[in-house]
């Protein structure tokens, strides 16, 4: 089953929503070009405004698709503050989350309160079972993020995800964090047919 979400999201001083050309100066401009935002992420700096419409133009077209979306971050004072990601696995069951934040808007909770009202609604989703990220071993901010969005640390995932940025050639270490939904069977659990329940 797809995911479906709203096309907009609002928490208390954020609205997420879809993305559109028209954002790509303010992305380019606001974080998409600064490397210290990007360091322990996937993706190098953009170049140019050419780049950041290209993101823009590919994310856009898996808006309506259902198994992933990256909504723009506008605060009240600042449109396309950041944006925050989503996918869908393929088993239908998880949902993996990636954000990112301007640097002037850093240290004001914002990244908590969208992160936390996205977990909210992947978990809410018929068939969804867990909402998880992961982090640099070296990027603690971000894991500071996840815990304060309530997901729990579960442990480290080595060699898991390139961060060119920091090591062009050997994938970097990551800490997970997770949220299940509170009524998850207990560990152990094998499907309640098999179980005859
Ligand atoms: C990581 C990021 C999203 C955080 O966004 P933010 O809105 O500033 O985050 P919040 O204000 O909600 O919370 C940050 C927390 O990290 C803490 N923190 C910041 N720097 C830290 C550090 N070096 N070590 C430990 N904790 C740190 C802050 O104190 C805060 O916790 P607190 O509220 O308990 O004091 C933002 O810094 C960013 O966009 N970074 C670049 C992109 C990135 O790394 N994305 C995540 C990829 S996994």
């Amino acid at each position: 089953m797809p995911l479906i979400l709203p096309d907009e999201i609002r928490t208390g001083r954020l609205v997420l929503r879809r993305p559109v050309l028209a954002d790509a100066e303010a992305i380019f401009a606001g974080y998409a070009a600064d490397p210290e935002v990007s360091r322990y992420l996937t993706w190098r700096p953009h170049g140019s405004v050419a780049d950041t419409r290209a993101h823009i133009s590919y994310f856009a077209s898996l808006w309506d698709a259902g198994d992933r979306r990256s909504y723009v971050i506008d605060a009240a004072d600042c449109p396309c503050a950041g944006g925050i990601d989503l996918r869908l696995a393929d088993d239908g069951r998880s949902v993996v989350f990636g954000y990112v934040l301007r640097r002037d808007r850093w240290g004001r909770g914002l990244m908590a309160e969208a992160l936390a009202a996205c977990v909210d609604r992947a978990l809410a989703h018929p068939g969804v079972w867990r909402a998880w990220a992961y982090c640099d071993v070296d990027n603690p901010a971000s894991g500071r993020v996840m815990e304060k969005a309530g997901m729990q640390f579960e442990g480290i995932l080595r060699c898991w995800s390139m961060h060119p940025n920091v090591d062009p050639f050997r994938p970097r270490d990551c800490r997970v964090y997770a949220r299940v939904r509170p009524d998850s069977p207990a560990p152990g659990y094998v499907g309640s047919r098999r179980l005859g329940l």
